[in-house]
């Protein structure tokens, strides 16, 4: 069965006092669930100290980004063979990333791989823009992001890799209504399951992200095939983000912990 993951990506907010006062506020308040797994995503500057202070029973950690060369003359890059003692995951392919920072598919190819062979745990974005959507090609676009970002991989590999679906036009906007997330996470695994077989498509997690709040977390998790979130500004705040944890456990426990099926399973 795959373990619900909630990661809080904190983007470019916080310094390392007020990073360190958030964890230690989220310590307080979140529990340790044996069947739900949270990751924080704090800024680069902050991993090394709150590998120090996090309750490991209670969180791992995720960097948001990182540079494929494992070393250089690569001015200002950290690269996944520095991070690897110190994160469980890196998020990938953002798509502020890929828009503001120009990471394209090629880039964020050679970042899953770089993560893979650092045996850090890629978390890779999908997702459309809302022009995407109108003109029908969520599809293609989540196609053409899968097809290059898993192209030099394992079928091994893949199975361990965490898809995060976020569709552009709703981080910070608006939450994606249930059967809109439905029909990407089906794309999504049915993509994986055409590629790279039946067991690394149940194996996968898949999760949604763009503006998650408390009260959508039941049905989102309701979405057959959604097996969690990536939060932002959510996760910035100790109470909202708690309370994403706390939803999740208590949907975990109306549903006797059986995650809904996935068609097909
Ligand atoms: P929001 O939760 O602020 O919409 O951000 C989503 C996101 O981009 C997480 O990576």
């Amino acid at each position: 069965m795959r373990k619900i993951l909630i990661v809080g990506n904190w983007k470019m907010h916080l310094n390392a006092s007020q990073a360190s006062l958030l964890v230690h506020r989220l310590q307080e308040r979140i529990k340790i669930y044996r069947d739900i797994e949270v990751v924080l995503a704090p800024s680069m500057l902050t991993l090394q100290p709150l590998s120090l202070q996090i309750d490991r029973r209670k969180f791992r950690l995720a960097a948001q980004n990182a540079y494929f060369r494992d070393e250089g003359p690569f001015t200002g890059e950290v690269s996944f063979n520095m991070l690897r003692d110190i994160v469980h995951y890196v998020i990938i392919g953002h798509s502020e990333r890929r828009q503001l920072f120009h990471d394209n598919l090629a880039t964020v190819r050679d970042k899953m791989a770089a993560a893979v062979r650092n045996e850090i745990v890629p978390i890779l974005c999908v997702g459309e823009t809302q022009q995407e959507r109108e003109d029908k090609e969520t599809k293609q676009v989540l196609h053409d992001q899968l097809m290059t970002a898993l192209s030099n991989l394992t079928a091994a590999e893949v199975a361990d890799v965490v898809i995060a679906y976020e569709p552009i036009w709703a981080i910070g906007q608006v939450t994606a209504k249930p059967g809109q997330v439905a029909e990407a996470v089906t794309y999504v695994r049915g993509y994986v399951r055409d590629v790279f077989g039946e067991k690394v498509a149940k194996n996968i997690r898949i999760l949604y992200g763009g503006d998650v709040a408390p009260e959508v977390v039941h049905g989102l998790l309701d979405v057959p095939g959604v097996d969690g979130f990536l939060v932002g500004h959510g996760s910035l705040n100790y109470e909202t983000f708690a309370a994403i944890v706390e939803a999740t456990h208590r949907w975990q426990r109306n549903n006797n912990g059986e995650m809904a099926p996935v068609k097909g399973e």
